[in-house]
């Protein structure tokens, strides 16, 4: 298997210190079980190669592994693309659409990070190249993988929360992260976009709900006073419809970016569902693991994300977490088309495929419409 990943950032490699990389990690904690022939990762910046190479050896020397990690300068053009299986895209938001269709008219099977685009016009249009190309092509969205999602979406399938009325998601990051982390393209994506959008996913994969409508407003204080403009907050009301019986739901996002660095997690996240039989909360910060130290403070610790655990031989780590999942699956799915024991068509419905992706991009674009317009309320009219 030859793989390529389009960007060098924190979530390939954890540049700058922020740890790891969840890509990088998960392709080669699965190169134990499954054969990679080598990982190409290419960005615009000659100066990613050292941050590559460190990475990849610190990556294999935790795992134990010896998975080949080469680095290539990105110009206008990716040298024999169409010889890869598989090509994962991690760039800015703004940037999904342009490599995303790169990959997609090599027929080349493409993984994004989310959000798939900004918009649903270029959503759709890379859709309309997966299907003439006739390949494979997802979306990670991991948050799919977590067992306390898994669970919810177990239990309104058993009608144990009944009918369904409202959802209410409060999600919120560090202020670290526009104003540091990713500064260089902060201004261009904002919080309900580039994060709030794991839960509208959720939305749809848990109850397959259409969004019909939505209202958005936010807040502008902080990072303006920092000379970012961009909004801090971001609040948007929704409504969305079964498309089988009619029935409605509310679903409701607070999200932020300005939450002190002290914070005791990078994410802040938990969410509700209300039903006509009952209700249930989910918090997805405070997972029941505390660390409090005379250097690092108090940190809420998510285990269960991406980690590194001592293997069962206690000589080298396993890298496990629904964020690894997310990715060893596409890799799996990949080698199963291959091989030709699954059809990209069957996939469809089961994963995160771009086509199943058209709802949470439609309401994005929709609340980032109403962002402008003062909250004014937006049809999305999508046959999904
Ligand atoms: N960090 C996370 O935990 C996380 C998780 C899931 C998804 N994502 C998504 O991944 C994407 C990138 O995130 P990141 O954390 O790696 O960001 P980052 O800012 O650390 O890295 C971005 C990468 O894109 C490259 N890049 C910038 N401009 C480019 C251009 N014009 N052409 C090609 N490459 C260019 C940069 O060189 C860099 O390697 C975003 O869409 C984000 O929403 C991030």
């Amino acid at each position: 298997m030859k793989i390529l990943i389009i960007g060098a950032g924190m979530y390939v490699s954890g540049r700058n210190g922020t740890g790891n990389g969840t890509i990088l990690s998960a392709l080669a904690q699965t190169s134990k079980h499954l054969p990679i022939e080598e990982v190409c990762i290419t960005s615009p910046s000659a100066g990613n190669a050292i941050v590559v190479s460190e990475a990849s050896a610190r990556i294999n020397k935790l795992l134990g592994t010896e998975l080949m990690v080469r680095f290539e300068v990105l110009e206008s053009s990716i040298p024999n693309l169409a010889s890869y299986d598989l090509a994962i895209v991690c760039v800015p938001d703004h940037l999904h659409h342009q490599y995303g269709k790169m990959v997609l008219e090599s027929a080349v099977h493409c993984l994004m990070v989310k959000p798939l685009t900004p918009t649903l016009r270029e959503a759709m249009d890379l859709e309309a190249i997966r299907q003439q190309k006739q390949v494979y092509a997802a979306v990670e969205f991991h948050k799919r993988f977590d067992e306390g999602n898994l669970l919810a979406k177990r239990m309104i399938q058993e009608e144990r929360l009944g009918q369904i009325s409202y959802i209410a998601v409060d999600y919120s990051q560090r202020i670290t992260i526009p104003t540091e982390i990713f500064r260089q393209w902060a201004e261009k994506s904002n919080i309900f976009q580039y994060l709030g959008i794991h839960y509208v996913d959720q939305v749809y994969f848990l109850t397959g709900y259409w969004p019909k409508r939505v209202s958005a407003i936010g807040t502008k204080n902080t990072l303006k006073s920092m000379g970012i403009e961009g909004f801090d907050s971001v609040h948007v009301m929704s409504e969305w419809v079964n498309p089988k019986t009619g029935q409605e739901l509310v679903a409701v996002f607070n999200t932020n970016w300005i939450d002190p660095r002290t914070s005791t997690s990078m994410s802040d996240q938990k969410y509700r569902i209300v039903g006509s039989k009952g209700r249930l909360d989910l918090d997805q910060k405070n997972r029941g693991v505390e660390f409090s130290s005379h250097h690092e403070g108090v940190l809420s610790i998510n285990p269960y994300f991406s980690e590194y655990m001592p293997d069962a031989d206690n000589q080298h780590y396993d890298f496990g977490g629904y964020g690894h999942k997310s990715i060893v699956q596409f890799v799996q799915d990949v080698a199963a088309l291959k091989a030709g024991r699954v059809s990209a068509n069957a996939l469809a419905g089961l994963r995160p495929t771009f086509k199943d992706c058209l709802p949470a991009t439609a309401l994005v674009e929709a609340a980032n419409l109403s962002l402008s317009k003062n909250g004014n309320w937006h049809q999305i009219g999508g046959n999904f």
